[in-house]
């Protein structure tokens, strides 16, 4: 303590040490915000740690700042060191430092109350991190005493190289990943009838076909060979291609840690045109079948607090999704169907989470759930899966911004007009003229452009592509239509365009 310049070296550590987390934790925003990082397993402690980063950055920051004040050779006032201008040292590198620190303090403010926030704005705020990252280069770039030295220009150019990179990153990949907005589970679709391709399938084994509650098969599945198995996270779905020419999507409700099986569970419907007919009839141990997959629309995103409500065999993401679910978030399940024998996993779901879970079995209980008071005015993220009626019903009373669906339907959607519609395919070099009565897709697929359908209804994602362009006319059910615009994305299998023409990136 009795060296003088002792808070002159904790001036240039503290800025050097948040400088380097500053640098980190945009980077691993960017690789989480990109998905780069869901495939590695258990996400929630990445998203941790970027908040961990930024919180360590804004403490070395008032660090540098306080110690500022001590130090015996520039000696800030407090007024200097919190007011743009207000010094005479530097005036104008110092000033883009105190713009970036209340920039810092206003993203990392808005994420702790971004579940308060509309999501928008917090993304906005958020954004503005990369302003700051620009104005703290500059700011070291003018006033670091070590301004000039070899270590520091080494160290300078390469955190810049790194964010400039992941910035690169951040815009190649980040347009060509969708948010955890809406999709899928068991739908129609005739897909054997059609000569046109599947995405990628594999042949897996069922290993055991069990009933696990009245009209429901759990049924196991598993690679050819030791092989790990494509990784995927909760809200995942597989597509099972039936060999009578049905093709059906059901979403995986066993553990993402298991690499070596997929679990999925099959609700007989009253109304089957052949697909779960089939798979309760003829799937049993030893059966081989082909699947593709797992796609995933319906993510788990960051968020403090969750509420799921699960109608029927919705409950199979939501199961995979509370089993992940960090310990220190807040969650609750109110699942609802005819009866508890009816309900896969009720009751073993109410055992393992006493207090978070609420069955609502009509047998039991026959009075309508109560969804206004089941949501009430809260603030948590909704994930919902289930009959269409319950679907809309809870998405009518939650935010857009804080509601997840997954469908098991294709919402009836028509065109606001029947009219024909140009597409050009900006890499192909190819442009066609698509007839009313036939979709885009079909038309891509006859002339042999490289895009794949599966559902064929606008349900399971399968055919997205990206959109150049124009205007599309969302018809599909795939995630909400804002979104879509965000992402430049459609799914011509069903979607077509409101301008005359259409430029899409394939
Ligand atoms: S093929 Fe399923 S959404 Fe287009």
């Amino acid at each position: 303590m009795n060296e003088p310049h002792m808070w002159w070296y904790v001036t240039r550590a503290s800025a050097m040490i948040a400088w380097a987390l500053m640098t980190l934790s945009v980077v691993w925003g960017i690789l989480l915000s990109t998905r780069v990082m869901r495939r590695v397993d258990n996400p929630a402690w990445l998203q941790d740690l970027h908040s961990f980063l930024g919180g360590t950055m804004l403490i070395m920051v008032a660090l540098h700042m306080v110690s500022l004040m001590f130090d015996q050779w520039l000696t800030f006032t407090p007024t200097e060191m919190l007011v743009p201008f207000a010094t005479d040292f530097k005036p104008l590198p110092v000033a883009l430092g105190i713009i970036a620190f209340y920039l810092l303090l206003a993203v990392q403010g808005s994420s702790m109350m971004m579940n308060r926030l509309p999501r928008m704005f917090w993304k906005g705020v958020h954004y503005s991190s990369f302003v700051a990252v620009i104005l703290i280069s500059f700011h070291a770039g003018f006033t670091g005493t070590d301004v000039g030295s070899p270590w520091y220009r080494i160290v300078s150019v390469s955190l810049i190289a790194i964010v400039a990179i992941a910035v690169v990153l951040r815009i190649t990949i980040g347009t060509a990943t969708r948010p955890a907005r809406k999709i899928d589970a068991a739908r129609a679709a005739p897909g054997g009838a059609s000569p046109l391709p599947r995405p990628a399938p594999r042949a897996m084994v069922v290993t055991s076909a069990t009933p696990i509650a009245n009209g429901v098969l759990g049924i196991r599945l598993e690679g050819p060979d030791a092989t790990p198995l494509p990784l995927w996270h909760p809200g995942a779905h597989l597509s099972v291609h039936l060999p009578n020419g049905f093709d059906r999507q059901y979403s995986l409700c066993g553990d993402p840690a298991d690499r070596h099986h997929y679990d999925i569970a099959v609700l007989r419907t009253t109304d089957s045109e052949g697909g779960s007919d089939w798979i309760h009839e003829h799937l049993v141990a030893g059966v081989s079948i082909e699947v593709s997959g797992p796609l995933n629309h319906f993510e788990l995103e960051p968020a403090a607090a969750y509420l799921f409500i699960a109608g029927g065999i919705g409950i199979t993401p939501m199961k995979a999704m509370i089993e992940s679910v960090p310990p220190q978030r807040d969650w609750r399940l109110v699942y609802t169907g005819h009866s508890r024998q009816a309900m896969a996993f009720a009751t073993e779901l109410e055992e393992r989470y006493p207090g978070r879970v609420q069955i609502h079995a009509r047998d039991e209980n026959p009075a309508r759930l109560n969804l206004d008071e089941v949501i009430g005015a809260g603030s948590e993220e909704v994930y919902c899966c289930g009959p269409e009626s319950l679907m809309s019903a809870v998405a009518a009373r939650v935010p857009a911004e804080r509601m997840h669906l997954e469908r098991f339907a294709a919402l009836a959607r028509q065109p606001r007009a029947q009219r024909p519609v140009h597409v050009e395919c900006r890499k192909s070099r190819k442009d066609f003229e698509v007839p009313v009565g036939v979709s885009v897709l079909e038309t891509l697929e006859q002339n042999g452009l490289p895009v794949l359908g599966s559902c064929r209804t606008g349900v399971c994602g399968t055919c997205e592509v990206r959109v150049l362009a124009g205007d599309p006319e969302h018809l599909d059910s795939v995630m909400d239509d804002a979104h879509k615009r965000d992402l430049r994305i459609m799914y011509p299998c069903v979607s077509r365009a409101t301008s005359p023409e259409l430029v899409l990136n394939i």
